[in-house]
């Protein structure tokens, strides 16, 4: 199965049965979990075979069973003072270091829930109310660290939900009198395949007449890891060879492979 494949395929699963994960599988998620760790600067870490791998934890929304395994998407965000004055999964904060953060972790997450269906496994996002303060988690946070989401996989218990998107003009602009190139037709379906918090797909991109393309988050909850989660659907759709971000919103170097 190819990584478009993998997209259409993808739903929120939010039941699962108790059959084990194959254990082969595992390390296969295990070396992607750290390929990501490695380019993203981030420190996922994978539960597999629990009982209850969200802890009892409420999530925001959703009702989850049989959570066996988990991937805890954690990072720290960058900037000397970033963690000061913001609370885990802050969705409305302005910090330049929190939101480069939370779009990394949608954009490795999502990278990590298309490999899991590519694998024969279903995959939802959530969010654990409550989790940077657990008692006796199974993740690690270092110093400065939080849980920002989590991903869980297992064999879904029930196939997912039919799929809506808004229409495309909604999610893009391109230069005025330009005719929409195929490669940025490409990326922006594969985009509208993306998992956002309550489908609200809280993103735009837009292309420049330099070939150049940008995005911002529109209003939405969890709108940062939404936008990250459709910008690594983007660059695979559109061949990350076409894909030239100059979004430096964050003052950083935007997250994903094409430069
Ligand atoms: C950043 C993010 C956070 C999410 N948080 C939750 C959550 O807390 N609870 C839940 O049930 N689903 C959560 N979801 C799953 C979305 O609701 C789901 O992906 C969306 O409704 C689209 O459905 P689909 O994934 O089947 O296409 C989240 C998704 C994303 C991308």
């Amino acid at each position: 199965m190819n990584l478009i494949e993998a997209m259409e395929q993808r739903h929120a699963i939010r039941a699962y049965t108790d059959e084990p994960v194959n254990p082969a599988v595992l390390d296969i998620l295990q070396a992607e979990i750290d390929a990501c760790n490695q380019e993203g600067g981030l420190h996922f870490q994978m539960a597999a075979g629990f009982e209850d791998a969200f802890l009892g934890l409420k999530t925001h929304y959703g009702r989850f069973t049989g959570v066996h395994n988990a991937v805890a998407l954690i990072g720290r965000p960058v900037g000397d003072d970033a963690a000061e004055g913001t609370t885990p999964n802050d969705t409305t904060t302005t910090d330049a270091g929190e939101i480069a953060l939370q779009e990394r972790v949608g954009y490795y997450g999502e990278r990590l829930a298309l490999r899991a269906v590519q694998l024969g496994l279903e995959t939802s996002w959530a969010v654990l109310d409550d989790a940077n303060t657990a008692e006796h988690p199974w993740w690690c946070l270092h110093p400065g660290e939080k849980i920002v989401w989590v991903l869980a996989f297992g064999h879904g218990a029930r196939p997912g939900g039919r799929r809506r998107s808004k229409p495309i003009e909604e999610l893009c602009r391109i230069p005025d009198g330009m005719a929409i190139p195929d490669w940025f037709r490409a990326g922006m379906e594969a985009a509208m395949l993306a998992p956002t918090s309550l489908s609200q797909q809280p993103f735009l991109f837009t292309l420049h007449e330099d070939g150049t393309v940008s995005t911002e988050v529109t209003e939405g909850l969890f709108a940062h890891v939404g936008l990250g989660c459709a910008k690594y659907h983007f660059e695979v759709g559109a061949g990350r060879e076409n894909v030239h971000w100059r979004d430096t919103t964050s003052g950083e170097e935007a997250v994903g492979a094409a430069d």
